[in-house]
């Protein structure tokens, strides 16, 4: 059994950052629900707790509180925030609303000679949110830092394995927060940092084995990260029992189909099945200009093909998934094993009776990164923008043909080359280009022009739910423009979207 640290999610803004920051010291963690009973937690082989903050004020009625036997089962417990003052008020402190906030960053004391500051300055800055405060620590805990506003900034309990703080360890605004996350977990917890890169994959690569035993096994690849990762993963595990099926929809960027080709068949030696649907579905799509339309059409189509392709395969009933772990947090479901939709890919039918295989289903992005380069991905993979399934349909804007696939294929590897080149592609959220329905009068040598403009679409983004349009320099826009109009036929003109998202979107459809 794997060597973990639960994080009791209490309604946190920042439970996954605690896990995410706990897997960076290389100790393995997950989130829970602040109720989980006792047993559960020992049958996970928890090997520490972190209770996370959370907007309750623990005196409270129907403040969330986790079971009481909880105390009982000997594990090192670190409070965060609500954490902190929860352990307070359970252990016999006491918690109170002073009346005075304490927000953003705060100069913390430390008195000497506590394990979770072991080693640290006695003078440090730490990021702060709260209203409540721990003005009395229980009976055999030590103070061991304040602030000007926080008696009981931080206290412990080292016989009996209680930490608390009342600052958050686990924000950048706290400078040292790791260190101190790092005693906890490996003096407190005696813990060993062994989640690495290699543990991951041996484990995850284990698990596969035994999940599909000598089945035969298929992966649907989409050329993105999560799914090349997948894939990779599952063929260390079993080999030629995988069959990787592409779907090219011909609605991909320049390069990106011989890329998975390469990569798979000729670097990997998989099993590669590569459809190459493009007329079918510019057929399918022909006529078709409303985006909603558009989406439709392409996913009923993949469906059709991945069925098509499904059937020869008689005898394979196990699907891998590149479900990662915000995922799986978010939809709050931990084992649907039967498939329901595909998302990467615009949903498969439902009565396909495959059993899913999900080898990333404990990591974060990062991690699946991390884990893709271990394993030898390229970076192009390893590293590439997300991209709609619906691919360059929904960014050319009313019908989609084969001329102006085309024009926005070389216009769009146009925008990616350039900003490769001055050194941001890793920092926007996305870049590319985009084909509107108009054309406009331009003049070329002594002629008259007639033709289409492309719009450059770039933005920064934590998770696409908002959007910031990137500040791109004039140079590289001067290149970029310069380049597309004259090295794509039927461009005359290059415009720059400054839109926000909200109230404008990523995608314009
Ligand atoms: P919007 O345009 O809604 O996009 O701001 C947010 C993010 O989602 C991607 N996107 C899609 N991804 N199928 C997908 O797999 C789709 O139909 C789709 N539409 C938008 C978009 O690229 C951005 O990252």
């Amino acid at each position: 059994m794997r060597e973990q640290v639960l994080v009791l999610d209490f309604g946190a803004q920042y439970a996954q950052l605690i896990a995410r920051r706990v897997r960076e010291c290389k100790v393995y963690s997950e989130i829970v629900p602040y109720d989980i009973p006792p047993d559960e937690i020992l049958r996970r082989g928890a090997k520490a707790l972190i209770f996370s903050g959370g907007p309750s004020s623990v005196y409270q009625e129907g403040a969330p509180r986790p079971h009481p036997d909880i105390f009982r089962l000997g594990l090192p417990i670190l409070g965060i925030c609500y954490g902190h003052q929860l352990i307070a008020r359970e252990m016999g402190g006491r918690v109170e609303a002073t009346g005075v906030r304490e927000y953003g960053k705060t100069d913390l004391e430390v008195v000497g000679g506590s394990v979770l500051f072991e080693e640290l300055p006695l003078k440090q800055t730490v990021w702060m949110s709260h209203g409540d405060s721990v003005v009395e620590a229980p009976p055999g805990f030590r103070v061991t830092a304040r602030t000007a506003a926080s008696p009981v900034a931080a206290m412990e309990d080292v016989q009996r394995k209680m930490y608390g703080v009342q600052f958050h360890p686990e924000v950048v605004h706290t400078p040292l927060g790791m260190e101190v996350l790092k005693n906890f977990l490996y003096s407190a917890a005696d813990l060993l940092p062994s989640w690495t890169m290699v543990s991951i994959i041996e484990q995850a690569v284990e698990e596969v084995r035994e999940t599909v035993g000598e089945n035969k096994i298929i992966c649907g690849l989409s050329g993105g990260v999560d799914s090349a990762t997948a894939a990779v993963l599952v063929h260390k595990a079993v080999g030629d029992q995988l069959t990787c099926v592409f779907v090219d929809h011909g609605l991909l960027r320049k390069g990106e189909a011989e890329q998975v080709e390469d990569t798979f068949r000729r670097h990997f030696h998989m099993n590669l099945i590569h459809v190459k649907a493009q007329d079918r579905f510019l057929a399918r799509l022909k006529g078709v200009t409303d985006p909603e339309a558009k989406r439709k059409a392409i996913g009923e189509e993949f469906i059709r093909v991945f069925e098509e392709v499904a059937r020869e395969l008689k005898d394979t009933h196990y699907l891998v998934q590149g479900t990662l772990y915000p995922d799986i947090i978010e939809s709050g479901t931990r084992d649907a094993a039967r498939i329901k939709s595909h998302h990467n890919v615009g949903g498969l039918p439902e009565d396909m009776d495959f059993t899913l295989v999900e080898p990333l289903r404990n990591l974060f992005k990062d991690e699946v990164r991390a884990v893709g380069e271990e394993l030898g991905l390229p970076e192009e993979i390893v590293w590439r923008q997300p991209f709609p399934g619906p691919g360059l349909a929904i960014r050319i804007i009313g019908e989609v043909t084969a001329e102006k696939l085309e024009i926005l294929r070389e216009a769009d590897a146009i925008v990616v080359e350039e900003v490769k080149r001055a050194g941001l592609y890793r920092q926007l959220w996305q870049s590319f280009a985009i084909l509107p329905d108009i054309k406009t009068v331009g003049v070329m040598g002594d002629e008259r022009t007639y033709a289409y403009p492309i719009v450059v679409r770039a933005v920064t983004s934590e998770d696409a739910m908002t959007a910031d349009w990137a500040r791109l320099p004039y140079d590289v826009l001067e290149r970029i423009s310069n380049r597309v109009i004259n090295e794509v036929r039927g461009v005359n003109r290059v415009v720059l979207d400054i839109s926000s998202k909200p109230p404008a979107t990523i995608e314009w459809e």
